[in-house]
C-alpha cells in the first residue's frame, strides 16, 4: 500500500509538472530574463569584423526538472547577439555542427544574394559557410534564422534564431537608453508547444492548427515567464516576434503608454505613442517605455491580449536622465514616380496549398526579374481568411498605403516584415540596391515551408 501510495505520489508530481507545461495560463518557476550574450568581434580592426557562429544540438530546463532537447547557436538555445556599425566590413564563419543541414539567413539585412543565407546556401552537416558583406544601411534591429527548405518552421523552433543589432551615428547621438542587458533590453518573443515528456512537439502544434504553428506557452530570451529588475525610469526594449506564425498584441498590465520608436529597418522619424503595440511573426519593434510613475517595487507585467508572460519588477533607482526625444532621425522618402515596374504578389489558399500569385515555391524557378538600382511598387494582396506578414529578402520598404490609407505612424519608417489581412491591399516601394537571387513569402514559417514563396532575381 505504501509502495503504492509513493507510486500515485510521484505520477502526482509528474502530472503536474505535465500540466504545468501544458497550461494556458503559464504557471511555473519564477526566473530572471536571460540576456544573451553579445558575440565577440575576433577582428580588433576599427571597420571590420570577424565573427563565428556554430549551429548545434543543446538541451535546456525550462521547467523544474524536465530536460528539454533543443538547438542554438554557440549555445543551448537562441543565439548570442551579433553587433555591427554600419560601414564595417563583416565576415561571418557559420559552422554546422548539426546532424541536418542548415542555412543562416540574416532577416532584413541588405546584402547580395550569395550572402544572404536563403534555401541555395545550405550547408552541410560539419560543414561551414563563410559569408562576406559591408553593413550599408542605418542603425537597426534585425535578426538572423535558419532558411532550410522545408525545414525552416522546426528548426527555429527547436531554438535556432538570434539578434542582429546595426549601430551608426544616429544611434550613437540619440539620448535614450544604450546600456546593453540593463536598460536596453532585448525580448525575443516566441510561443512553444510542450508533450508530456516536456519536450518540444512541433508536431502537436501543428495539427490542431491551419493558421501555422501555435504554443500555448510564451518564451521571452528562451525562458517561461521570467521577469527583469527594471529602472523607475526610462526602459529600452527591442522587441523581436520570433514565433514561428503567432500574432501578438502587446500591452502592459497597468495600461500604461509606451513610445515605438524603430519599426524593422531602424528608427522612425519620432517617437509614436501608443497603448498596444501588434507584431507578427519576424517584425521587430523598438519601444522606450517610461516606469517613473510606477512606485519603487511594484511589478508591470507584459501581456498579449490580456494574458501575462513577463514582468518587470521596478525597484532600481533611475537617474531619470532620459526623456522621450522630439526627434530620432530622418528618413528621406522614395518618390512614387521613380518607380519603373509594379508587381503583384496575391497571398492565396490554405492549409497545404498555401500560394504565391497561385504557385509554389520551386527552387528551380525564378518568380520575378528585378532590375539592379530600380525602384519598385510591390502590391500585395490577400484572398485567404487569415492574416499573413509579407517579408521579402535583402530590402527595405516603405509602406505607401493600406487599402489606400496612409500606414499608421509606427509603420511609416523602414519594414521588411508587414502584415496584410484578409481582403487587405498593402503598397510598399523599394530600391533594389543588391544583387542576386533573394526570397519573399509569408512569415508564418509553415507557410513558407508549405510553399507560400517565391524567389525574385536581382540583376543589371
Ligand atoms: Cu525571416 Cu525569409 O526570413
Ligand atoms: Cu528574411
Ligand atoms: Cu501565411
Amino acid at each position: 500500500i505504501v509502495g503504492g501510495g509513493l507510486l500515485l505520489y510521484s505520477w502526482g508530481v509528474f502530472a503536474t509538472s505535465f500540466k504545468k507545461a501544458n497550461n494556458d495560463t503559464l504557471v511555473t518557476k519564477q526566473q530572471t530574463l536571460p540576456i544573451p550574450p553579445l558575440l565577440e568581434d575576433k577582428n580588433p580592426a576599427p571597420n571590420k569584423a570577424e565573427f563565428e557562429i556554430t549551429a548545434r544540438d543543446g538541451t535546456m530546463e525550462f521547467f523544474e526538472g524536465i530536460i528539454t532537447n533543443t538547438r542554438g547557436y554557440n549555445g543551448n538555445f537562441l543565439g548570442p547577439v551579433i553587433r555591427v556599425r554600419t560601414g564595417e566590413e563583416v565576415s561571418v564563419k557559420v559552422t554546422n555542427e548539426l546532424d541536418e543541414s542548415t542555412t543562416l539567413h540574416w532577416h532584413g539585412l541588405e546584402v547580395d544574394g550569395e550572402n544572404d543565407g536563403g534555401p541555395h546556401n545550405e550547408i552541410k552537416p560539419g560543414e561551414t559557410w563563410n559569408p562576406m558583406f559591408t553593413i550599408n544601411q542605418p542603425a537597426a534591429t534585425l535578426w538572423y534564422h535558419p532558411h532550410q527548405m522545408h525545414k525552416t518552421g522546426k528548426q527555429v523552433y527547436e531554438g535556432m534564431a538570434g539578434l542582429f543589432y546595426i549601430e551608426d551615428e544616429v544611434s550613437d547621438s540619440l539620448k535614450i537608453p544604450k546600456e546593453y542587458g540593463v536598460n536596453d533590453v532585448p525580448l525575443i518573443i516566441q510561443d512553444r508547444r510542450f508533450d508530456g515528456d516536456g519536450q518540444l512537439d512541433y508536431e502537436l502544434g501543428m495539427k490542431d492548427s491551419i493558421v501555422g504553428f501555435e504554443g500555448h506557452t510564451i518564451l521571452v530570451n528562451g525562458a517561461v515567464n521570467p521577469f527583469v529588475e527594471a529602472p523607475q525610469g526610462m526602459m529600452r526594449l527591442r522587441i523581436l516576434n520570433g514565433s514561428n506564425g503567432r500574432i501578438y498584441n502587446l500591452k502592459f498590465s497597468n495600461g500604461q503608454e509606451f513610445y515605438q520608436i524603430a519599426s524593422d529597418g531602424g528608427f522612425l522619424e519620432k517617437p509614436v505613442r501608443m497603448d498596444s503595440l501588434t507584431v507578427g511573426s519576424g517584425e521587430r519593434a523598438e519601444i522606450l517605455v517610461d516606469f517613473s510613475k510606477v512606485a519603487m517595487g511594484e511589478t508591470v507585467e507584459l501581456q498579449d491580449q490580456g494574458i501575462s508572460f513577463m514582468s518587470f519588477v521596478v525597484n532600481q533607482a533611475s537617474d531619470k536622465v532620459y526623456s522621450i526625444p522630439e526627434k530620432l532621425t530622418t528618413i528621406e522618402k522614395i518618390d512614387e514616380r521613380k518607380a519603373t515596374t509594379k508587381r503583384e504578389f496575391n497571398f492565396q489558399g490554405t492549409g497545404s496549398s498555401v500560394s504565391i500569385n497561385g504557385v509554389q515555391m520551386d527552387m528551380d524557378r525564378i518568380d520575378e526579374e528585378v532590375n539592379l538600382g530600380s525602384t519598385e511598387i510591390w502590391e500585395v494582396g490577400n484572398f485567404t481568411g487569415q492574416t499573413h506578414p509579407f517579408h521579402a529578402h535583402g530590402v527595405q520598404f516603405q509602406i505607401l498605403d493600406r487599402n489606400g490609407n496612409p500606414p499608421p505612424d509606427n509603420e511609416a519608417g523602414w519594414k521588411d516584415t508587414f502584415l496584410v489581412k484578409p481582403g487587405e491591399n498593402v503598397r510598399v516601394i523599394a530600391t533594389f540596391k543588391h544583387e542576386g537571387i533573394f526570397m519573399y513569402h509569408c512569415h508564418i514559417l509553415e507557410h513558407e515551408d508549405a510553399g507560400m514563396m517565391g524567389q525574385f532575381l536581382v540583376e543589371p
